[in-house]
């Protein structure tokens, strides 16, 4: 089985575009994604539709899916991710609200191998940064692999004899050999807005027959997610903050 797994889209078309056709050429059996379609780029309601188009796909909500869907309030959000809470609000269209209020909170169980979750198995608004926050993770993962978002971080952190390490994954490509009396626990990185100074998309499949994930960070139109930020009045700082990937 090939798992195409992604996660933190936030309204930037452009980048889901380029990923998707790289999704496309890789005959993937099954999607995971781990939350935040929209919040930050101006294309909530394209990015919603064309998700509901991919199938399978295993789907859990992010936190700034579920501030748009008034499930949170927006407190806890700095000025500018809540300015930008407010217009995807305003601009989307009724239906695909309804879509983004019916998502199902993490973490979901997909199968014997792979958990999912947005922030952390024990609180989906959780950020793991250390390797404090991966061994509370994985007290509550009854999986061999479970994949989380919400940092913006590609990071890997293996645990074996309750002993858990941590690697920033760097570079456009990498690859993490799945072994025996190991367990993972994996952050694609993000879609629509990386945050470790590479513009580029990332994503991540996991071939289950072969025992291995691999990164990606795949390039995309950078200029337009940035024109179409400016164009809708979004804050300005998102669009250049995609130039500089932080
Ligand atoms: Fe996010």
């Amino acid at each position: 089985m090939k798992y195409f797994i992604f996660t933190d889209i936030h309204g930037n078309l452009e980048a889901f575009l380029a990923v998707l056709k790289f999704a496309r050429r890789r005959k993937i059996d099954h999607f995971l994604f781990l939350g935040d379609m929209v919040g930050y780029g101006a294309s909530p309601n394209e990015i919603i539709q064309k998700i509901q188009l991919l199938k399978p796909i295993s789907i859990i909500r992010g936190n700034h899916d579920k501030a748009v869907s008034e499930i949170d309030n927006v407190k806890t959000f700095n000025p500018i991710a809540a300015s930008a809470i407010h217009w995807t609000q305003q601009n989307l269209k009724k239906n695909n609200l309804s879509y983004l209020k019916r998502l199902k909170q993490g973490p979901r169980i997909v199968n014997k191998d792979i958990t999912i979750c947005h922030g952390a198995p024990f609180d989906e608004d959780h950020y793991i940064f250390g390797e404090f926050d991966a061994a509370e993770a994985f007290l509550h993962i009854k999986t061999q692999i479970c994949f989380f978002g919400h940092t913006h971080f590609p990071f890997l952190y293996t645990e074996k004899d309750h002993f858990v390490e941590g690697t920033f994954i760097t570079g456009d490509s990498s690859e993490i050999k799945i072994e025996k009396d190991i367990r993972y626990l994996i952050n694609p990185g993000s879609v629509g807005q990386p945050r470790d100074r590479n513009t580029r998309a990332s994503c991540a499949i996991y071939d289950s027959k072969q025992k291995k994930i691999k990164l990606y960070r795949i390039e995309y139109n950078i200029g337009e997610a940035q024109r179409k930020i400016l164009e809708a009045d979004l804050p300005a700082a998102l669009a250049e903050r995609l130039g500089l990937g932080i």
